[in-house]
């Protein structure tokens, strides 16, 4: 009677261990994990440019006219997305004013046959920085 009893307090004993014991690994798993998955995780081009001024002051434009009916950063709607159009052109002066005279006067026949209507209310300098914000979302 007596020696049992010492047993079974001996094996509560020993569960209580097992599940602190368990209980700890898991968590280091977790952590690990997270740490391991962290530089997978591929940022989009928003969160990537967000603190730019470039990125900021060609958004609130963007924003301001009709472009982003037609416009999406990462996929293509009406009009090519916006990384596709960074991902054909350096951002040199020189295609900034090509483009920039592109969105204010329209065109068509780059990316197909449906046209940009023209934005013939838009400064030079707001259609530049609209156009300085789309080449600068390069991946
Ligand atoms: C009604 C739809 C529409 C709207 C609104 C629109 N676009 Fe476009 N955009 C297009 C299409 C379609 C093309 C492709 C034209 C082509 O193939 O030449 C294009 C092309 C472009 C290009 C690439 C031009 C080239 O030659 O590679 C830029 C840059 C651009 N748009 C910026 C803008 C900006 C900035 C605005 C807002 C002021 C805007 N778009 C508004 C439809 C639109």
């Amino acid at each position: 009677m007596k020696m049992n009893k010492s047993l079974n307090f001996g094996m509560i004993a020993l569960v209580g261990l097992t599940f602190a014991c368990g209980g700890g690994e898991t968590k280091t798993e977790t952590v690990a994990e997270e740490v391991v998955a962290a530089p997978v995780k591929e940022m989009s081009l928003e969160e990537k440019y967000q603190n730019d001024p470039v990125y900021i002051k060609g958004l609130e434009k963007v924003k301001a006219s009709d472009c982003l009916s037609c416009h999406m950063v990462a996929r293509k709607i009406v009009g090519p997305s916006y990384a596709e159009v960074a991902a054909k052109y350096e951002s040199t002066e020189e295609n900034i004013n090509m483009l920039a005279q592109k969105v204010i006067n329209g065109g068509v026949g780059t990316w197909g046959e449906v046209p940009m209507p023209a934005h013939l209310s838009l400064s030079e300098e707001d259609a530049k920085d609209m156009v300085r914000y789309v080449l600068l979302l390069k991946k």
